[in-house]
């Protein structure tokens, strides 16, 4: 596949993943993006792919070379679905040279016993590199997503590689609208390095760039305004909509009841809401959920004196990713001792911009004065 008149496409898309690191399920499957560069009378690939897929990565490679060697792999991060591919590289092509930050070197130590001290061009922020007809300067991305990565802007045919930054879940043989699975990646593996992607954002504004071609679903070529305005938002922890994400867990259904309450409440006042029960959703799209909107209510149970594990996890989720600059409110639920919300707003403690917008309080199940509290968070929803 061509993806510019010197560029070509050597990725593979995974339809037999069962989760994403282990963690993420991807019912569209995951694609790991690779790329020739032909400068003319040099070449560089970029990136390698998932161990899983070497062997294919290799014959893709091959036959884009058409008999032809490789004179250098560049090397963005080191996370394995991105990095299993070097050493069969570098033994299938002995004249190879890899092109790569000194923390992607010594990484490369660790995982394969060798940095190819012999062969191999450190590079660091601003360096140039000439690959026949294209000039490639590198920029420093630590922490977008691990502290070694760099991307690379191709000055000559104006694009950027990007890294794990604007991936996405999903093969490229799948159709699948971007911002949902894009943001679900996003928040998911990278959310917590909002900062360090603002950095990125900085110095990305300051190039001219006609293509992003990200290590992850789809190169992107048309609207980027609109694909940098998410990730400007996602990395600035801006809410993307005036709207509710409603997480819950219900032991018997009474809590499921206040929530349903609830529901009927803000339909009643045209409130845009979004519900998760969070035993049975995916937990990675309610995460992202609650960073694409501007309100947040979560309901649980009292648990062994602490809360329902499900939303201890999500609410862990929320704050290891830095949640903040949102509305939240509580519904709890304790037959005898309701605990929730001290420790929802202990364990929040540290995240900004919280604003508070109360707490309903259910003992075992709804009542007048809970229903009326809960009438009361709608209240407050809805302004
Ligand atoms: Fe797709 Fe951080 O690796």
């Amino acid at each position: 596949m061509d993806i510019t008149k010197d560029i070509r496409y050597l990725g593979v898309n995974d339809h037999k993943i069962d989760l994403f690191e282990s963690q993420y399920i991807v019912p569209d499957g995951m694609s790991y993006n690779s790329y020739l560069i032909d400068g003319g009378d040099k070449t560089i690939v970029m990136d390698t792919v998932d161990g899983r897929f070497v062997s294919e990565w290799l014959d893709n490679l091959a036959s884009a070379l058409n008999g032809r060697k490789p004179d250098y792999l560049m090397v963005h991060h080191m996370e394995p679905d991105h990095s299993a591919g070097i050493y069969a590289f570098m033994e299938k092509y002995q004249d190879a040279v890899i092109v790569s930050s000194a923390k992607a070197f010594q990484m490369m130590k660790n995982f394969f016993g060798t940095d190819w001290s012999e062969r191999r061009v450190v590079v660091k922020e601003g360096d140039t590199l000439s690959v026949g007809s294209h000039v490639l300067t590198f920029v420093a991305a630590p922490m977008v997503h691990w502290p070694e990565v760099m991307v690379t802007y191709d000055t000559t045919e104006k694009v950027l590689f990007t890294a794990d930054g604007f991936g996405k879940f999903g093969a490229l043989d799948r159709e699948g609208e971007w911002d949902d699975e894009a943001r679900r990646y996003y928040i998911g593996i990278v959310g917590k390095y909002g900062p360090m992607v603002q950095c990125l954002l900085k110095k990305a504004s300051k190039l001219e760039i006609t293509k992003i071609l990200p290590l992850h679903g789809p190169v992107l070529s048309q609207d980027l305004g609109h694909y940098i305005s998410l990730y400007d938002k996602w990395s600035s922890y801006t809410p993307e909509e005036d709207s509710v994400t409603i997480a819950y867990t219900s032991v018997y259904g009474h809590t499921r009841e206040a929530v349903k309450l609830l529901e009927e409440k803000l339909k009643a006042k045209g409130v845009k809401f979004t519900t998760f029960d969070l035993a049975r959703s995916d937990m990675a799209q309610a995460v992202a959920s609650a960073f694409k909107t501007s309100k947040t209510v979560l309901a649980t149970t009292t648990y062994n004196g602490d809360i329902f594990p499900y939303m201890r996890e999500y609410v862990e989720h929320l704050t290891e990713r830095n949640f903040q600059k949102r509305k939240v409110a509580i519904i709890e639920n304790g037959s005898w001792g309701p605990m929730a919300a001290k420790v929802i707003t202990s364990m929040m403690e540290k995240s900004k911009e919280i604003e508070w917008l109360g707490t309903a309080t259910i003992l075992s199940a709804l009542n007048e004065s809970s229903s009326s509290q809960i009438e009361e968070i709608a209240d407050a929803l809805s302004k």
